[in-house]
């Protein structure tokens, strides 16, 4: 499959990002919301975006007006109807996405695939009332996507391997990294890791074992620079030296157990854990004074140093 016009449903914070990725690599893309002036917001977005690549030499300064030329936008839904790819991306509830579904699939071609980029809603129940589920996936990025590499790929029962397999390889070309996650669980497995290290950052927080300084520093100063470019396991056999994991599971096996019997079984934040975490955030050197917008461009900027230097982006020299 490789789709002429992509319709990328819902431009918010992840939609703008998916539209300019679809630009960057050649597609049509045809951007849809509920009101001209969050398109309008989604282009000063996606110009943002672009200035930022320009700046560090990602493309040149010339290819920003044929990228945004591709790019069109609409209120109207019937106006994606040509479009043989479809990435939703609109708001994170299940009754949004059930209408949303039933609304494209009158609108497209019976076999244009139709994914999601829910961040964790079972694919399940979104496809149940559709008249061809079986082009219903969920291909989950992760902020922002024209920049992070990840794409997770969720089917539901209904969902065809056809549609799997198609998604899969258009994720390839356009340089993604897709996983295919096997198992419809709530958060898929990459939001299940994060959210495990949250809870257990926020309860550390909440007990004054570490503030938020401490906390940014330990993953940023340390654990975050080796999953950089490797995962937890990889981790674990080097930190077993020569006997790798099997030394490491016998050697940590008593710390092992004690952290995990007393690891926090919170089933939600309370709000003064909340309260606490956001003030000590906004006090951050990083984050104090700054607007949403600098933070955005001081993260990709980040990322876009880190992609660098793994080859997934060109590199100036
Ligand atoms: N923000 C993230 O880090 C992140 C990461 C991965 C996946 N996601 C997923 O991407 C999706 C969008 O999240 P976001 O962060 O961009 O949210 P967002 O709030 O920035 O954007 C959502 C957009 O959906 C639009 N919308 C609302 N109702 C709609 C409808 N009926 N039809 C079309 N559009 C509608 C809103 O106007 C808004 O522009 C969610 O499913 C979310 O779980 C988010």
């Amino acid at each position: 499959m490789t789709p002429r016009k992509v319709a990328c449903v819902g431009s918010g914070t992840i939609g703008s990002s998916w539209a300019l990725l679809f630009a960057l690599k050649g597609h049509d893309v045809v951007t849809y919301d509920v009101s001209d002036d969050v398109l309008s917001r989604s282009t000063a977005l996606i110009s943002n975006m672009l200035e930022t690549m320009v700046v560090n030499e990602i493309i040149g300064k010339d290819q920003v007006k044929p990228v945004l030329d591709k790019i069109s936008s609409t209120t109207r839904l019937a106006e994606v109807s040509d479009c043989d790819y479809v990435q939703e991306s609109a708001l994170e509830r299940m009754d949004v996405k059930i209408d949303l579904l039933g609304k494209l699939e009158r609108v497209v071609g019976d076999h244009v695939a139709i994914a999601s980029s829910t961040s964790g809603l079972p694919i399940a129940t979104m496809q149940k009332d559709m008249i061809h589920p079986e082009r219903a996936v969920i291909v989950h990025p992760f902020n922002p996507p024209h920049l992070v590499p990840l794409v997770e790929i969720v089917r539901g029962e209904k969902t065809s391997q056809i549609t799997v397999d198609d998604v899969f390889a258009l994720m390839e070309s356009l340089g993604k990294i897709p996983v295919r996650v096997n198992k419809q669980l709530p958060g898929f497995a990459a939001n299940r890791l994060q959210t495990a290290i949250l809870r257990e950052s926020m309860a550390m927080l909440a007990e004054g074992v570490v503030d938020a300084d401490g906390l940014e520093k330990i993953m940023s100063a340390g654990i975050g620079l080796r999953w950089a470019f490797m995962g937890p396991l990889l981790t674990a056999n080097l930190a077993g030296g020569p006997g790798g994991l099997d030394y490491y599971f016998d050697h940590f096996g008593p710390l092992t157990q004690s952290i995990c019997e007393t690891l926090s079984a919170w089933t939600s934040f309370p709000e003064d854990a909340k309260k606490k975490a956001a003030g000590q955030l906004r006090s951050l050197p990083v984050v104090r004074g700054k607007q949403y917008a600098e933070l955005v461009k001081w993260r990709d900027q980040n990322l876009i140093n880190i992609l660098k230097e793994r080859g997934y982006l060109p590199s100036r020299d």
